[in-house]
């Protein structure tokens, strides 16, 4: 399905994980595809590849998300398109304290780092684009399209540290009010993923605990199973794609129904 043929998208922090799956499912609907990363230019030229093998034309953008200058980088990249139909602020970093009730466990910094790239990251990235997402929506008379990368953490309360948990909640708040505020040239929704199986947890701890978080994940979900980036990718393409083309404001829970928590009724 080539629906996506002849738009701009960019994807943020799409070396790796979420957001390279989203860039390949981009570039597989006919999307020419911008891959964003800060860090690993070789993950992020295999993401590309991945790019072009799907029939897609792709370019690699370093830059940091939380500043000024890396956001004006990536519009620069997309200004030589004259315009950006697809944005999907997914670049994320946490800090791992599991213990919310363990108030040493994070300081100051750690919110503070964790909120650059989580809440003024999509802000800033916005704040550079949106001439560009303005263009495409007047090229094409159809709105452009803002996916925010956020957490099932931000409604919940249960995630990787209270300060992610924080970050992703500012974060679905902040794409009620994007949405109202740029409509009717832009669409704005947030995508809430529970767990996903990428280096996000395994980096975070060894083999066999890993195993074990799975295991726990897929005892502790209503459908049984744990995420991979594809599981969720699928679904969050929705959100860009035409068939939302009513759809701002939305924080749509991709989370094999961890929100609901289990039944304590007996069967
Ligand atoms: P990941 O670590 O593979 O992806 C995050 C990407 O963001 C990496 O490529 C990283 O280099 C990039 N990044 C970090 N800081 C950046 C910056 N300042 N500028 C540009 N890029 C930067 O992990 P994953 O799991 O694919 O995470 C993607 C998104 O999904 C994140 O926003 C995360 O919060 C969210 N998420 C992840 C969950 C999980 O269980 N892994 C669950 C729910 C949401």
């Amino acid at each position: 399905m080539k629906d996506l043929e002849g738009r701009i998208a960019l994807v943020t922090g799409s070396g790796t994980g979420l957001g390279r799956s989203m860039a390949v499912k981009l570039a597989e609907r006919g999307a020419e595809v911008i891959v964003n990363y800060s860090r690993s230019s070789a993950e992020a030229e295999e993401a590309a590849d991945l790019c072009r093998a799907a029939g897609a034309q792709a370019e690699v953008v370093k830059a940091d998300v939380s500043t000024a200058e890396g956001c004006a980088l990536m519009a620069e990249a997309a200004g030589r398109r004259g315009r950006l139909d697809i944005l999907i602020n997914n670049a994320g970093i946490t800090r791992h304290a599991r213990d919310h009730g363990n108030l040493d466990a994070l300081n100051k910094d750690d919110f503070m780092d964790v909120y650059a790239v989580n809440v003024a990251g999509p802000f800033l990235a916005l704040q550079a684009m949106k001439p560009l997402l303005v263009a495409a929506y007047e090229q094409s008379g159809r709105a452009s399209a803002v996916l925010n990368t956020s957490s099932i953490a931000g409604v919940i309360g249960i995630g990787s540290s209270v300060a992610y948990i924080a970050s992703k909640g500012a974060l679905n708040s902040m794409t009620l009010a994007l949405a109202r505020g740029l409509a009717p040239q832009i669409r704005v929704n947030s995508v809430c993923p529970g767990f996903i199986g990428t280096r996000w947890f395994k980096d975070a701890m060894d083999e066999e605990a890993y195993e074990k978080q799975v295991s726990a994940v897929e005892a502790s979900t209503p459908l049984e199973v744990a995420s991979g980036p594809d599981d969720i990718a699928d679904a969050a393409l929705f959100l860009v794609s035409d068939a939302s083309r009513h759809v701002t404001g939305e924080l749509l829970k991709v989370d094999a129904g961890v929100h609901l928590g289990k039944s304590p009724l007996r069967k």
